[in-house]
């Protein structure tokens, strides 16, 4: 498959399944923004979900937090966001009018091929203002980042619970970057999700703690289902880093029209807690001092595109291995799946009674779904066509695992559960269903 019409076809897919629909889309659409639908809602929960689970459940040295993406500007100035700190450089077409990030384009423009006026500073933060006046005093920021949500907070973590270093504050969230050039679906957006760590060390563990971070970077990418060899880490150049970083590392997937960054890695010494005047005093020691960070940072969205990107298959589903008549028969038919991993799959389960006209099969296809449903979330039902195109509909949405309730069903207390990645069917008693589904889930 051509990799720049994978874009379009993920993207095509992602609308008419309901996984992400264009932002304002009846009024025309806003570049850079997008909104998830309810399938999109439950694959983003669950990437979220496990990230959450990974880095701060499971750890005893991390505290989650959840800051107002509003803050007094006075917290951008202090982190150098305000200023050429968060600023891209930017070219205006003479003609045309259109803007560019002066590193993307080369001397004429791409649409009218008209001149470009000189490069100028761009400060990517999105302004807006509180309260009934306008005015400076009134202007605040959307965060560009979650971070200076964790650092201004810092004092107050270490004040309710007293960790010890190293330790970690995470944090889940939106943030928002008016980008000259939002682009490639959900890639390059205006609004979109962070999942960060500020994780606060001694300075002279840095470079441990690091590597430490990059392995747990790409242990949790791997679990989420991206293969390995499409990942690829880049370390950025003094003059491209961020005004805090000593050192980043970009870690980068193959997404289809290219390799890009999926995570950051940056090691932002203590440069954000000295320019919030923050200190922190150390138990052992008997000294203060300001801890030094490292921070992996995670966008949400790439995650998801990336994922999608990794699940979208196509394939000749039928021939006689296949155990369902109903599949054989449509054999050599082109079908498109997500080969999602199931603990990130939107729906987990679908239940379908083999006939909508017969009661009985109806009957007892609710049955089994009110008894799956009570253990397993979320699961579908759907008597809507005949069984193949039920099963289409569940592979492209990447549901693992189809249950029909046939004539069989009703002598035997049996089902047929088909696998979505390989089409074959088997025969499980009802009796043992939960189990089985449970033990695949795992
Ligand atoms: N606090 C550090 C920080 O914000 P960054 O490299 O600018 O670092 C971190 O952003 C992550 O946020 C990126 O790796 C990317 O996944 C995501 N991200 C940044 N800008 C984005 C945008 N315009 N659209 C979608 N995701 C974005």
């Amino acid at each position: 498959m051509a990799e720049e019409l994978k874009l379009d076809k993920i993207t095509s897919l992602a609308k008419r399944r309901g996984f992400i629909y264009p932002g304002s889309e009846i009024y025309g659409g806003l570049a850079g923004t997008w909104d998830y639908g309810p399938l999109g809602v439950l694959l983003k929960n669950n990437l979220k979900n496990s990230w959450w689970k990974k880095f701060v459940l499971s750890r005893d040295d991390m505290h989650g937090l959840d800051a107002a993406i509003l803050m007094n500007s006075k917290v951008w100035e202090a982190s150098g966001h305000v200023g050429a700190g968060f600023s891209e450089m930017l070219v205006e077409c003479k003609k045309c009018h259109k803007r560019f990030r002066a590193d993307q384009v080369e001397e004429k423009c791409p649409k009218c091929k008209g001149e470009f006026t000189e490069k100028r500073q761009f400060n990517v933060m999105f302004k807006t203002s509180i309260g009934a006046v306008e005015g400076s005093s009134s202007q605040v920021y959307l965060r560009p980042e979650t971070a200076q949500g964790i650092f201004i907070n810092f004092k107050n973590v270490v004040d309710s619970f007293h960790p010890k270093l190293p330790f970690g504050i995470a944090q889940i969230g939106k943030a928002f970057r008016n980008e000259i050039t939002p682009k490639d679906f959900i890639f390059r957006v205006r609004e979109f999700e962070q999942m960060e760590i500020e994780y606060f060390i001694k300075e002279g563990d840095w470079k441990k703690q690091f590597e430490y971070w990059l392995g747990q970077i790409h242990e949790w990418l791997l679990e989420i289902g991206i293969e390995k060899k499409h990942l690829h880490n880049r370390e950025i150049a003094e003059e491209d880093r961020a005004h805090y970083s000593k050192k980043t590392i970009d870690v980068d997937y193959e997404y289809p029209f290219g390799k890009e960054e999926l995570v950051g890695l940056a090691y932002r010494t203590d440069f954000d807690l000295k320019a919030h005047g923050l200190d922190y005093y150390d138990e052992e020691t008997k000294e203060t001092l300001a801890p030094h960070v490292i921070e992996p940072s995670f966008g949400v969205d790439r995650a998801v595109l990336a994922i999608l990107n990794e699940a979208y298959q196509e394939d000749k589903m039928g021939g006689l291995s296949l155990a369902s008549a109903s599949e054989a028969s449509r054999g050599g038919e082109k079908r498109v799946f997500l080969k999602l991993n199931p603990l990130i799959a939107p729906i987990k389960v679908a239940i379908f009674p083999l006939l909508k006209n017969k009661p009985k099969l109806v009957k007892k296809a609710k049955e089994v779904f009110g008894m799956i449903k009570a253990e397993i979330q979320p699961v579908m039902f759907d008597d809507n066509g005949n069984i193949g195109k039920r099963y289409r509909r569940q592979d492209e949405i990447g549901t693992p695992w189809c249950i029909t309730i046939d004539f069989d069903t009703l002598e035997s207390n049996t089902v047929t559960v088909r696998d979505r990645d390989t089409g074959k069917q088997e025969r499980v008693d009802i009796k043992e269903l939960t189990c089985y589904l449970q033990e695949r889930l795992k």
